[in-house]
């Protein structure tokens, strides 16, 4: 099923197309991202398999003929000496035109036109008439994408395609998706099919996390270890791992589950990919998620001891030997611009305690460990500078002062993003609330397993990395666009993969290609519902259908009116303050979560007490119901509680217990929820409400509202 390609994706199996020919709108309804200009013209052109196509000699055929593919994999191609062919050359052909400068009516701001950056121009125009189409571009990765766009317009059964202009141009220069690759290892035919689908739909970056704890996934001849040992475990399961042994084991050995790319995978996939106009950008992480190549080589970590170590020493010039080493080879197996050096997340718990690390701070005037991470950071942004090549990291490089020249990907929400701005850096928009494709997509209680969360299509959608507010020509030219990630933790197989891809990778497709003005949710979710979804399905990929979306929790779409709303509630213990939510008044506001804990309607309450609030009704009140909601993602830590215990008082001293409820914890794969209450009648005016963890599990309560009827 996974050799099928986009060739049958588009032959086969389509729905209606004929709807594109009857369109007179303004924009082509069934095309994905939707161009930034259509205008609909008189009468249709007829794209037949012996259609000749004429391209001159600066084009480069090879993403010609990889455009061509899925639709037209035998089209005659003729390659012309000059781009102005004559007219009885044209008729009925479509000609393809590398210009020097592209013509364009409307009014088109591309990324180049707005930024003055080094980026590749994109755009393209594209006019189909009767008699013939003719695309224009300034670059063969414009032709590519006006190929695209043809495609898409065109009724794969009939050949047929309503004549039309459109002036096209993406929104942004960057628009990527990140998969790890570490923490389960995906096959070459796996990337090279998801290359396929980004490029349909104009996507240019693939960020791939190739090292990490769960295995290194990359050959580097000066460091053998990294694939003998650091790329293979016994668990395939990354949770049974990680809660167990952690340990590696030998390539070869029985059961060995994980891999690595070759070099010969490497250079494969890059030329795969610069075919359909996409560059690959490697992801070697430091100085933290490093426990593989600390226990392959040991000696580059603080106490130089296997599996207890994740950030290499800093202090230790054998680190600066070992990392340039490895980029070194990175570089030449990856010709991008961008080099990712991953930064994140370093615990830095060794480095106040290690001698070369304390010697190097002292030598280096750096006054903590933030200034020791960026020391690394710099100086490999300088070594990467040398060689031609820009660093790229999370946003943790800002700490400790942002090195030259550094572009940032902002991930724990934009501010880190809009600070780089701020200080001349370009970056890349990745904030986890839209861009992080590891949460649930819909109800979780009928997913499959994931991180947590709740990030449908739509919210994916709605994200606009540069609203007016911060649309200023000093920002313009410093965002470089957008970029999905899916950390694999909880993705075991390939299958689930492409299901929490798409098609939310493909809305931020759009978010990153169409203008604002052009962007129509509706108009979104009709296309891949109509669509782009039976595409994928025919073609052997396995989207999420949106179709079959039960959406918000259903208690979160409408305000509760109930005995305990806006009544004065005293916190016996207080709440975490990491998930404020509307603070005090979260449990008795009326309002109820969605199926995240992060949406600001739940409240977190975390050791050693957990829930433990009174409810002051203000009066004697008859009452006949009290409960609240928990849910329990094991990921994060979230759990239900062991038991949760209801009472009454009338002098808010002496409480009376009305239930007792126990629950048996067990550590689950999936999200559930589970409500706790009361029910009878009883005349009162204060109610406590506690819970108390379970012994084993501990973990974060959540609840979103104290209900009393
Ligand atoms: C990240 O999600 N740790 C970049």
């Amino acid at each position: 099923m996974r050799n099928v390609t986009l060739t049958t994706l588009l032959a086969g199996a389509l729905l209606c197309l004929s709807a594109c020919n009857q369109h007179t709108d303004k924009y082509a309804p069934n095309c994905t991202p939707v161009p930034n200009s259509y205008q609909a013209q008189q009468g249709t052109f007829s794209w037949q398999i012996a259609t000749p196509l004429l391209v001159n000699s600066l084009t480069d055929t090879t993403i010609i003929r990889t455009a061509l593919q899925p639709f037209r994999p035998e089209a005659p191609l003729t390659i012309m000496a000059d781009a102005t062919t004559s007219s009885t050359e044209q008729q009925g052909a479509i000609c393809l035109q590398r210009v020097e400068h592209l013509q364009l009516s409307s009014d088109l701001i591309t990324p180049e036109s707005s930024s003055g950056s080094r980026q590749t121009n994109e755009a393209y125009r594209l006019e189909i008439s009767p008699k013939g189409v003719t695309l224009q571009a300034t670059t063969d990765a414009g032709l590519f994408y006006g190929l695209q766009t043809l495609i898409q317009l065109t009724d794969p059964s009939t050949g047929r395609v309503q004549a039309a202009i459109v002036e096209d141009a993406p929104r942004f220069a960057y628009r990527g998706i990140m998969i790890d690759v570490s923490r389960h290892f995906r096959s070459k035919a796996f990337i090279k099919r998801q290359i396929e689908l980004m490029a349909t739909y104009k996507m240019n970056r693939l960020h791939l996390h190739l090292t990490d704890a769960a295995g290194w996934r990359v050959q580097i001849d000066r460091y053998p270890r990294l694939t003998q040992l650091a790329a293979w475990r016994t668990d395939s399961l990354w949770q049974t791992w990680w809660d167990g042994s952690r340990h590696y084991c030998e390539e070869g050995t029985p059961g060995a589950y994980g891999g690595y790319y070759t070099k010969q995978d490497i250079r494969e996939l890059v030329e795969y990919a610069r075919r359909h106009c996409i560059t690959i950008i490697p992801e070697i992480e430091m100085p933290a998620h490093s426990e593989e190549a600390l226990t392959a080589y040991t000696e580059l970590s603080c106490t130089h001891e296997p599996y207890k170590q994740a950030d290499f020493c800093v202090g230790n010039e054998a680190t600066f030997t070992f990392l340039e080493g490895v980029l070194d080879e990175v570089m030449e197996l990856f010709p991008s611009h961008y080099i990712h050096v991953g930064g994140d997340e370093a615990g830095k718990a060794s480095w106040g305690k290690c001698p070369l690390c304390q010697r190097r701070m002292k030598q280096e005037g750096l006054k903590d460990v933030n200034e020791l991470q960026s020391y690394l950071i710099a100086r490999m942004g300088r070594y990467l500078q040398a060689h031609g090549r820009a660093l790229l990291g999370w946003d943790e490089i800002m700490e400790g002062g942002l090195a030259e020249g550094a572009t940032v990907m902002s991930w724990r929400g934009e501010q880190g993003g809009r600070r780089a701005m701020e200080s001349g850096h370009q970056v890349i928009m990745s904030p986890g609330e839209f861009c992080y494709l590891d949460s649930y997509q819909d109800a979780p209680p009928m997913q499959p397993e994931a991180m947590g969360g709740y990030l449908t299509t739509e919210k994916v959608y709605s994200y606009n990395p540069l609203p007016d507010t911060l649309d200023t020509a000093h920002n313009r030219p410093l965002m470089l666009g957008v970029q999905a990630n899916v950390w694999t933790e909880y993705i075991p197989t390939e299958e689930h993969l492409e299901y929490m891809l798409y098609p939310r990778a493909i809305a931020l497709a759009e978010v990153g290609w169409t203008q604002p003005e052009h962007k129509s949710w509706s108009d979104f979710r009709r296309r891949m519902e109509n669509r782009e979804t039976d595409r994928m399905l025919a073609a052997g990929y396995h989207p999420f259908d949106l179709r079959q979306e039960i959406g918000s929790r259903p208690e979160s779409r409408q305000p509760i009116d109930h005995l305990a709303k806006d009544k004065p509630i005293q916190f016996n213990a207080g709440y975490w303050k990491k998930y404020p939510a509307n603070g005090e008044q979260t449990l008795t506001d009326g309002l109820r979560g969605d199926w995240t804990y992060g949406d600001g309607h739940w409240l977190a309450f975390v050791s050693p007490k957990r829930v433990d609030v009174v409810i002051d009704l203000e009066q004697p009140t008859t009452i006949h119901r009290v409960y609240a909601d928990f849910m329990q993602i094991c990921g994060p830590g979230v759990f239900m509680p062991a038991r949760v215990l209801i009472s009454i008082s009338d002098d808010g001293e002496q409480f009376t217990p009305l239930q007792e409820l126990t629950y048996p914890v067990v550590k689950e794969g999936k999200a559930s929820f589970h409500r706790f209450g009361w029910e009878g009648e009883a005349t009162t005016r204060y109610v406590r409400y506690q819970s108390f963890p379970d012994e084993t599990y501990g973990g974060v309560h959540f609840i979103d509202e104290i209900v009393v009827e």
